[in-house]
């Protein structure tokens, strides 16, 4: 009986301490990597390929760096989401208040290249990234232009987080280069919707799923021409335009525009609109 009770207070001590132990190891786990308290992990993060924006920050604003397919991408989508939100809503009268009363949402918005090409246009752009480094540039960039501050406004939060707060409250939704980048991109995606208003907008650019953009987007880009940092892009992450539609449709949402586009590597360093989507597309 003794020996029971002895035992038994053994395995209950033993068990105490391995829960306690697998406690703090999966809060180390979930802690991995982060930095600063508000650095935001969340179910639509893939960790692995977070770590390589989060640790190339400073190199964000390099307009010849590891980004120039980003800055250069510009040229294109800036005045595809101007002119179809200029359709849509026919705000502003000059190209410099185009998009001026207009609350739009710049999703994994990074060190801002894209947010303060639209906040340029008068629009007021709530830029959300999970990187606290990411957000960290994109505010410190933002501060060289006292216009340009007051219509942005940088936030280090999952889509989740903002989501959640945020229903229903944006003219626009952009995501740029961004659902190639994470988990769950479904649950995502209706994230991403859940914060436009009824009638408003969602534009998304990203890579489709062909032999095609693996050659081009994958191995040109990373192996051939060196353009972008290695394993940004994972091939099996890549989205088909009929996918997204698929999505979108079940949310109620209806693809108006698809086009496809495609970035020319050095000696040109820039993007041309295709009449193919096997690349790169861009949806509204
Ligand atoms: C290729 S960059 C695109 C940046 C910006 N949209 C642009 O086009 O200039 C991808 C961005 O997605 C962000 N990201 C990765 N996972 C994310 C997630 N689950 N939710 C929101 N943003 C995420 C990264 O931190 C990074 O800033």
């Amino acid at each position: 009986m003794q020996i029971k009770k002895i035992n038994n207070k053994i395995v209950y001590e033993s068990a105490v301490k391995l829960c306690v132990r697998l406690f703090y190891l999966s809060s180390l786990n979930f802690s991995n990597g982060v930095q600063g308290e508000n650095q935001k992990l969340s179910p639509t993060i893939d960790e692995e390929n977070f770590e390589i924006f989060r640790n190339s920050a400073k190199i964000w604003w390099n307009v010849n760096g590891k980004y120039r397919a980003l800055h250069a991408m510009n040229r294109l989508r800036v005045p595809f989401i101007r002119d179809g939100l200029i359709r849509k809503y026919g705000h502003g009268n000059s190209s410099a208040d185009a998009l001026k009363g207009l609350k739009l949402l710049d999703v994994g918005c990074g060190g801002g290249i894209l947010t303060e090409a639209l906040a340029s246009f008068s629009a007021d752009v709530t830029g959300i990234d999970p990187s606290e480094e990411l957000i960290a540039i994109a505010r410190e960039h933002v501060k060289e232009n006292c216009l340009l501050s007051q219509r942005i406004t940088y936030k280090i939060e999952t889509i989740e987080e903002h989501s959640a707060r945020n229903q229903g409250k944006y003219d626009a939704v952009i995501l740029s280069e961004v659902i190639e980048h994470v988990n769950e991109q479904e649950a995502f995606l209706k994230l991403c919707i859940d914060a436009v208003k009824p009638g408003g907008s969602i534009f998304l650019s990203t890579f489709n799923r062909t032999p095609l953009s693996y050659f081009w987007g994958i191995f040109l880009a990373e192996d051939v021409y060196k353009v972008i940092l290695k394993n940004t892009h994972e091939w099996s992450k890549f989205i088909s335009p009929q996918e997204t539609q698929r999505i979108f449709e079940t949310n109620d949402c209806k693809v108006e525009q698809l086009k496809g586009l495609l970035y020319l590597y050095s000696p040109w360093n820039r993007w041309v609109w295709t009449n193919s989507t096997a690349v790169t597309y861009i949806q509204h």
